[in-house]
């Protein structure tokens, strides 16, 4: 386990066998109140038992990459991808093939709506990709998801890297403004909520 900050809390890198934990930790943050994840599932039962194993298999496909980082006591996870790959998928055939055994079918033309949307408007221009931020929701509000941020925020100043996400509410999406991230559009699956381009250029060297 390697110390990487300590801004308000330890923060840390995984290992692979923590991935049941860490998809535990996203299926709980997004399972009630976030636009996105209950306009793509609206029924809660069948949230809950999708966004378990949905989450595994993105951290299983973000943990290749080295970028995804959880609080001392795995109350948090923040998930992102690399310049070099910023969308994490490196076979999209095989990711694709999982997804559509892992989401019920009723479900799954949103999942596509949605990927496919925000795939459209990836930027081009390199930057880290913040895909998820996560804490679980009693611990919510505590200065955990800002700790988690700063590793790779410090990161993007040292090299002089953007870096890029999509809030899904305008809550979370005023926790990024206070991160240096800049509101720059606005994505909306047809028939789904708004989500916000978040872009944030590296602090002046
Ligand atoms: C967003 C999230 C990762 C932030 O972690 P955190 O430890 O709560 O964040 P901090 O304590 O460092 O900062 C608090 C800010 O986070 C955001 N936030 C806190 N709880 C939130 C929630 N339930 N939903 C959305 N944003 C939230 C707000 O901007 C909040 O500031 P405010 O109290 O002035 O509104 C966490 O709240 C969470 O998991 N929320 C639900 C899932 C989510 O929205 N993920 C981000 C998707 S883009």
């Amino acid at each position: 386990m390697t110390a990487i900050s300590r801004v308000a809390a330890p923060v840390r890198k995984p290992t692979s066998a923590e991935t049941p934990r860490l998809a535990e930790v996203l299926a709980s943050a997004f399972q009630d109140d976030d636009p996105v994840s209950t306009w793509w599932i609206p029924d809660a039962d069948r949230r809950r038992a999708t966004l378990r194993p949905f989450f595994e298999l993105s951290v299983e496909t973000f943990l290749a990459h080295d970028m995804v980082f959880v609080d001392a006591d795995t109350t948090g996870t923040v998930v992102w991808g690399p310049p070099s790959n910023p969308l994490g998928v490196e076979d999209e055939d095989a990711f694709g093939a999982r997804l559509e055994r892992i989401v019920d079918g009723i479900d799954l033309p949103r999942v596509f709506e949605i990927t496919t949307t925000l795939a459209e408007q990836h930027p081009a221009d390199p930057h880290y990709y913040l895909q998820w931020a996560a804490v679980l929701p009693q611990w919510q509000g505590r200065g955990i998801g800002s700790a988690l941020l700063a590793p790779v925020l410090g990161r993007c100043d040292r090299e002089g890297m953007p870096a890029y996400t999509e809030a899904t509410s305008l809550r979370n999406r005023r926790l990024y403004e206070r991160h240096g991230f800049t509101f720059v559009g606005e994505l909306a699956p047809a028939g789904g909520p708004p989500l916000y381009r978040m872009w944030r250029e590296p602090a002046a060297r």
